[in-house]
């Protein structure tokens, strides 16, 4: 019988992932669909229980109900117990089971720029998504992380959690030379017009600098690293890998993710060139 799997949040018109989804069942032969559910909090658990009762294959979670999910579930997955957060539920006909792909998806993402793992790392922020790409990165073997966070105790707690260091943003601004690889997480940068979570003076021009916000595609901190001639990284990448994993553990089959990056940059109106 055809499969279905879902998304469910609150917004939930906005999401891409049915977009991106349901490209890639039809372009790998998969005998399934892929629709937004708008769930709204006090509604998640009759919610999640009409979706088991409709026989949904798997599916993904956004905000803001991440973690509210939990509770929910049957089991979680390593990363999801680190997290306290779940985006990707997996059924296998008796349990449901919650993953978190994010911070993988990130790495992954990051992974196809030219970097070696020995390089300084600076990941700004020590909210959800910090948390998420500090473990991943500790998995990939990164092993020089550092994090600064405008709450330094944050950034503190973060840090020993992970086996990184954390540094004020004071000083990480001052010594943000020293950082190849620099990974914006905060929530600045979502509003136009918004001030940088830190300045970029000091910055390196053979740095990579990844945003994990894909709108805009160009957020005003990429924007300024672009300018100081530094290369790039949105999250769009981000999006497409954490939902590839998804679709992986659904299906079994790795789909495209590249060609999948050029569609997504193309649907926010952006050139892939320039990303
Ligand atoms: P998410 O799950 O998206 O990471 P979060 O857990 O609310 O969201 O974390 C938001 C992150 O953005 C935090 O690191 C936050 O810093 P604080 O811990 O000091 O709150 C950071 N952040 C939000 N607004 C910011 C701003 N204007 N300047 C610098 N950092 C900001």
């Amino acid at each position: 019988m055809k499969k279905w799997y879902a998304v469910i949040g609150d917004p939930i018109a906005h999401s891409l992932s049915p977009f991106m989804h349901d490209l890639w069942m039809v372009e790998h032969g998969v005998d399934a669909s892929y629709i937004p559910v708008h769930v709204k909090p006090a509604r998640l658990k009759e919610s999640f229980d009409a979706l088991k009762t409709l026989g949904v294959g798997g599916f993904n979670i956004t905000l803001p109900h991440k973690q509210a999910i939990v509770p929910f579930l049957d089991e979680l997955d390593e990363t999801a117990i680190i997290m306290d957060a779940v985006n990707t539920v997996t059924f296998d006909g008796q349990s449901y089971k919650g993953w978190n792909t994010d911070g993988d998806g990130f790495v992954r993402s990051l992974m196809t720029e030219q970097i070696a793992l020995h390089e300084k790392v600076l990941i700004i922020g020590a909210g959800g998504a910090a948390r998420g790409i500090a473990f991943a990165l500790k998995r990939a073997n990164f092993h020089d992380v550092s994090i600064a966070n405008r709450t330094y105790q944050r950034a503190e707690e973060l840090a020993a959690a992970t086996g990184s260091e954390a540094i004020t943003m004071q000083d990480a601004e001052k010594s943000l030379g020293d950082f190849r690889i620099i990974i914006q997480t905060t929530s600045v940068g979502l509003a136009e017009g918004e001030a940088l979570p830190l300045s970029l003076d000091q910055i390196q021009p053979d740095s990579l600098v990844a945003d994990i916000i894909y709108t805009p595609l160009e957020t005003p901190f990429l924007k300024a690293a672009k300018e100081k001639g530094c290369r790039i990284l949105n999250g769009v990448g981000m999006f497409v890998y954490q939902g590839a994993i998804a679709f992986e553990k659904w299906t079994g089959i790795r789909p495209d993710t590249e060609k999948m990056i050029h569609i997504i940059t193309d649907k926010l109106g952006g050139n892939y060139v320039n990303r």
